[in-house]
């Protein structure tokens, strides 16, 4: 782990960037809090849809902005956060937040690709009746990724803590 993070701060990438001025951390973490509150936004109206808020709106009309909106903050946080890693990536060794929030991360992704391959899912994104049973299996996922999320978004928050 040490070596993969002595690598990073040590790339041409992590160069660049501190070679780019004093601002550079600062609005890189300015752009990390933008991807991370779209993200979120997005991830906290839709979770609350699949657990069963909001009947009366249909599900497809909340999937279709709150997908691409939640994609888009998430690859803003993403690249924000390795260049932010970047500047001094060896600080971070041994930061059980980070060691969290990372495989986290990932575990948010694959909830991300189960639940869009759901019949249940894709019923709701295409406006069609629910089966029996979908609102169960949407309302499960939805708690999941309402849960990582929030961890993701909580380690973050507690990295600079430790
Ligand atoms: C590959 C993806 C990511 C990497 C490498 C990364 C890395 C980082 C780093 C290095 C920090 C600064 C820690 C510090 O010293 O205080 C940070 C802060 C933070 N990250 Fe991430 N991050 C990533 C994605 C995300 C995502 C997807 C979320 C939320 C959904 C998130 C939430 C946060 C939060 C809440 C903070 C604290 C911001 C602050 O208080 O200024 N991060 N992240």
């Amino acid at each position: 782990m040490l070596e993969l993070m002595a690598w990073l701060e040590t790339s041409a990438l992590a160069e660049f960037l501190r070679g780019l001025g004093i601002w550079t951390y600062g609005l890189l973490n300015l752009a990390h809090i933008i991807g991370i509150s779209s993200l979120f936004g997005a991830v906290l109206l839709l979770d609350l849809k699949l657990l069963g808020l909001w009947p009366s709106i249909p599900a497809a009309s909340l999937i279709r902005p709150t997908v691409p909106l939640a994609a888009l903050g998430f690859v803003l946080a993403a690249v924000s956060g390795v260049m932010m890693l970047s500047f001094n990536t060896t600080e971070y060794h041994g930061n059980p937040f980070l060691y969290v929030k990372l495989p986290v991360i990932v575990v948010g992704l694959v909830n991300v690709a189960i639940i869009q391959r759901l019949a249940a899912w894709r019923r709701a994104a295409a406006g069609l009746p629910a089966e029996p049973g979908d609102a169960r299996t949407l309302a499960v996922f939805g708690g999941l990724s309402l849960l990582i999320w929030l961890t993701v978004i909580s380690c973050g928050r507690m990295i600079g803590y430790w």
